[in-house]
Order: structure tokens, then C-alpha cells, then sequence
């Protein structure tokens, strides 16, 4: 994990743009993690209440806007906490992005203390994210937080 963290230093401190680094972080995190199979970032929409679909890698989705509460992402909107679902069939507020996902995890990403999006991660295997994940994508989102 501490390599693959120097790795995702080197992007956020390249001169890529921005929404380059963090679809070269998503594309970077989906192909060294053998079960992160769908990987992306959502952002607020300004002042609205709810969150717009931003750079990722993975299956296309019809989630590209998501209101705040629904769903596991705009749960995450509104708990400003990290939300770990071993199994997606055991939700009740889950919006489904293709039926081979069975488990997901999102860290919100905070920028001055408020709450401007998140990154969420989806598997195909049940239960497999650690405190080693959280970790991870908890130091992602601060990268985040600097760059945009
Ligand atoms: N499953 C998410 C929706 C986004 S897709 O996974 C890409 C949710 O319940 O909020």
C-alpha cells in the first residue's frame, strides 16, 4: 500500500490537470487492486443538493446524478462518513450500477471542512475492503482535496 500511495503522489504532483490525475488515479487504483473493478469520483453540484458523476473507469452508468440521501453515494453526501457495504444485497438504499457488483465503499472527500464529493469503489466480491482500503482512499481524498 505504501508503493501504490508514492505512485498516486506522483500523479496528484504531476502537471496533468486535474480531472487527468484523477482519472490516471482511478485507472491506476482499478488495475493494481484485483477487486476494485469499478472505481470513480463523484463531486457536489455546487449548491445543489445532489452529486454529479466525474472521471472514472469501469462499466458506463446510468448514475451520472445523484440526489443527496439516495443511494449509497448520497448517503455519503449527507453522513460526511465513510460508508463500507460488504454486500450490496443487503441494502435497502442502494442504487444498483451493474449486477455483477456485490459489495462497495465510499470515502467523502472534504475541502475546508465541508463536504465536495467522494470516491466510490465497487467490487464483484463479497466483503472484501479493509481497514487497509479505507486508509488508502482516505489518503486519495486528501490528495484530492489539494488539487481541486
Ligand atoms: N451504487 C452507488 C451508485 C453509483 S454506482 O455504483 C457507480 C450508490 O448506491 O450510491
Amino acid at each position: 500500500m505504501e508503493q501504490l500511495k508514492r505512485r498516486i503522489d506522483t500523479i496528484f504532483n504531476s502537471s496533468h490537470l486535474s480531472d487527468e490525475k484523477l482519472q490516471k488515479v482511478c485507472q491506476l487504483l482499478q488495475d493494481e487492486i484485483s477487486y476494485y473493478n469499478w472505481v470513480g469520483f463523484y463531486f457536489r453540484n455546487g449548491e445543489k443538493e445532489e452529486l454529479i458523476l466525474g472521471p472514472y473507469v469501469g462499466a458506463e452508468t446510468d448514475h451520472t446524478i445523484i440526489p443527496f440521501g439516495k443511494g449509497i453515494c448520497g448517503q455519503v453526501a449527507v453522513s460526511n462518513e465513510t460508508f463500507v457495504v460488504p454486500d450490496v444485497s443487503a441494502q435497502d438504499n442502494y442504487l444498483s450500477c451493474s449486477i455483477e457488483t456485490k459489495s462497495e465503499i465510499v470515502v467523502p472527500i472534504f475541502k475546508n471542512g465541508e463536504n465536495i464529493g467522494q470516491i466510490d469503489i465497487d467490487s464483484h466480491v463479497i466483503n472484501p475492503f479493509t481497514k487497509e482500503d479505507e486508509d488508502l482512499l482516505e489518503y486519495v481524498c486528501t490528495r484530492v482535496s489539494e488539487v481541486i
